[in-house]
Order: structure tokens, then sequence, then C-alpha cells
């Protein structure tokens, strides 16, 4: 994969208008690295700190943490990918597994959600991954499998799009998975979409879940890995620029 690595933050329902501040320490940081950053703030961050980091003229991408799949109407509460899109966004995060589980979200409607970031050129970053009990059922690939095929639409063939392979259980957990099960996930989504795709789509495909400064290098050494996906460690600029350093 000829890639460089991508290194996400997604700060999830974490900052209030001070964590600005942070994103702009994260920039000294991604100014003296190769990767591709991007920071995914709370909805009501997105705009001052797009703002913020274009007058700083950051590479820094920004993103919306989910999205709806239209774009507007009576959705009370919801925001479109034409909404992220104005508020400065690049990229969008669709099917985390706190929206899959929290928010009994299936597959179909993170498709759908996927045809709304591509109908206004945002890359989305499609999360998959198992369950504790999925795993230790032996169900692991089958999820897998079956969340690629009802996730990703047939529109992604030649778009800028990411997979992040995040198991449940990893994430917010400390609890990390063997090398050989990081690799294991890679190849599955590579060879799926290299069966489906037959080469016209070239995505990052991402590790999140429990990713620290103390294991983000070996992570990016793992065959296969090309990213990040980082929560928790992803709030504190000190932190995060340990993980962008590693990349
Ligand atoms: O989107 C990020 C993931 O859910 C990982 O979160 O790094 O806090 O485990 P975490």
């Amino acid at each position: 994969m000829p890639h460089i690595p991508l290194i996400a933050g997604n700060w999830k329902m974490h900052g209030l208008s001070q964590a600005v501040s942070e994103a702009l320490a994260i920039d000294a940081a991604a100014r003296q690295s190769s990767a591709r950053i991007a920071l995914f703030p709370p909805a009501t961050l997105l705009h001052r700190l797009s703002q913020a980091l274009a007058e700083a003229g950051s590479s820094i991408i920004t993103g919306g943490q989910d999205c709806h799949c239209e774009a507007d109407g009576a959705f009370t509460g919801d925001v479109s990918a034409e909404m992220l899109k104005d508020a400065g966004a690049g990229m969008v995060i669709l099917g985390h597994s706190e929206r899959r589980h929290g928010h009994g979200e299936p597959c179909a409607l993170v498709a759908k959600k996927v045809l709304g970031a591509l109908r206004v050129g945002l890359e989305p970053v499609i999360c998959i991954g198992e369950t504790l009990e999925e795993r230790l059922a032996g169900e692991t690939h089958a999820v897998l499998n079956r969340q690629l095929r009802a996730s990703l639409p047939e529109e992604l063939t030649g778009q800028v799009f990411h997979v992040a392979y995040e198991p449940v259980w990893a994430i917010g957990t400390g609890h990390i998975p063997t090398d050989e099960q990081v690799v294991d996930a890679m190849v599955l989504v590579k060879s799926y979409l290299e069966e489906r795709f037959h080469g016209q789509v070239t995505p990052h495909v991402l590790y999140g879940g429990s990713v620290k400064p103390d294991n983000a290098a070996h992570l990016l050494t793992l065959d296969g890995v090309g990213g990040l996906l980082v929560g928790g460690a992803s709030l504190k600029a000190a932190d995060f620029n340990r993980i962008i350093a590693a990349a």
C-alpha cells in the first residue's frame, strides 16, 4: 500500500472551546510529521477548530464523528454531511461502534451515510469491529465480512475512503489485540476489498482501540496497518503528539 500513514484523533463527546488550543498544540507536532493527521472534534467545535487550524496554516484535516444520510430536513438533533463540509470538515467517521451499539445503527444505515459523505466529497472513515462475545464464539471473520459487505456501498469504487478496524473489546479498555489478531483483520479487509472492488479502491486501513503513545509505533509496524484511529489518547496534545511522532 503506497500510503503515508493516517493518524486520526476522535475526541468523541469531549472538548469545550478551550480545546482549540489543544488542536493548535497538536498542529505543532503535525508540522514535523510526514503522516496525514486528522482530528474529529465534537460537532459544536468543528467550525471553530477548522477555522483556527486554517488560519494557522495547518495541514490537519478536521472531520465529523457521524452524519445523517439526508442533506437536510426535519431531523431534530442530526447533522448532515453538507453541514459538516460547511463547517470545514474534510472527513467523517461512520459506523463507529458507539453508533452501531449505542444507537442501534445497522450496516444499511451506515452505507446510506457513506453515500451522504461521498455526495459532498467528505472522505468517510468506515469503522468495523467485532464484540468480545463474537470473537469468543469464533465469529470474527463472519462479522467483519458482513459489516464490510453491508456498510460499503458500490459507489465507493474509485473514491477516497478509509476503513478502521476497531475491535469493540479494545475500545477504551486498555486491552490490545495480539499482533496476529490485528494482522489477521488487516488481511481480511484487504482481501475483501480486492475481491469486491478489483483494485479500484486503495483505502488506508486503520487500527483503533486503546492506542497509546507507548504502543503506537509498534502497531504501525504491523503488516497492513495504514494508520491509527485514536480515542482517549488524542485528547491531550502531549499524548497525541507522541503518537504522531511515532508515525
Ligand atoms: O475512535 C476511537 C476508538 O473508539 C478508540 O478509542 O483509543 O479510547 O480506545 P480509544
